[in-house]
């Protein structure tokens, strides 16, 4: 099986195997479930990036929960964030639930908060972050990440539902750009 592939113009190769991602996936529900042991969270997937992940985490998860989807939109076609977040609502009623925002990396931390800001009219419980990567040097504003998969450098990546402009998203491993 080839690990290295090529997306449009640019190229790619392995950087977290699929059996990394799902051990990593097992270990974040878990922990999960210890700290929800008596509750029913509403797990809040961000389309589309997060859905891999979200679908991954959920079978991983022995308590009962509830599941809503929001989308989000920063980065375009390109490999930059827009530092623009386009939130699209579903209709919901979040009061008194306690959400788990699921995201598939958080990156400026621009959507989580503007997510968040959002979510805090509906004056929930509360309301924490499970994002099956990060990176933490791009970070422009400060957002409380309470479950992270996998630490990762400033270096654009795709697969486990992230794409370069459409593309990737159904890759079972994560790869990086290969500069
Ligand atoms: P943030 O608002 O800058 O934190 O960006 C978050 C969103 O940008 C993520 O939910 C992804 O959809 C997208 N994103 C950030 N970094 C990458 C990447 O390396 N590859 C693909 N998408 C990314
Ligand atoms: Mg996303």
């Amino acid at each position: 099986m080839s690990k290295k592939i090529k997306l449009n113009d640019k190229n790619f190769k392995l950087y977290l195997s699929a059996d990394e991602i799902q051990r990593k996936v097992k270990e974040i529900a878990a922990q999960i479930n210890i700290d929800y042991k008596d509750k029913v969270p509403t797990i809040l997937i961000v389309l589309k990036g997060a859905l891999i992940f979200a679908s991954d985490l959920i079978r991983n998860l022995q308590i009962r929960c509830k599941i809503e989807v929001i989308s989000a939109k920063s980065y375009g076609e390109s490999m930059e964030s827009s530092g623009m977040v386009k939130l699209k609502y579903l209709e919901n009623n979040f009061k008194y639930n306690d959400i788990i925002i699921v995201e598939d990396i958080v990156d400026s931390g621009l959507t989580i908060k503007t997510l968040i800001e959002e979510l805090e009219k509906y004056s929930p419980n509360t309301i924490e972050v499970a994002s099956i990567l990060s990176k933490p040097e791009a970070r422009t504003v400060d957002v409380n990440t309470r479950y992270i998969g996998f630490e990762i450098p400033k270096l654009f990546v795709v697969g486990y539902g992230l794409d370069y402009s459409e593309l990737g998203r159904e890759l079972k491993d994560i790869y990086i750009l290969d500069e």
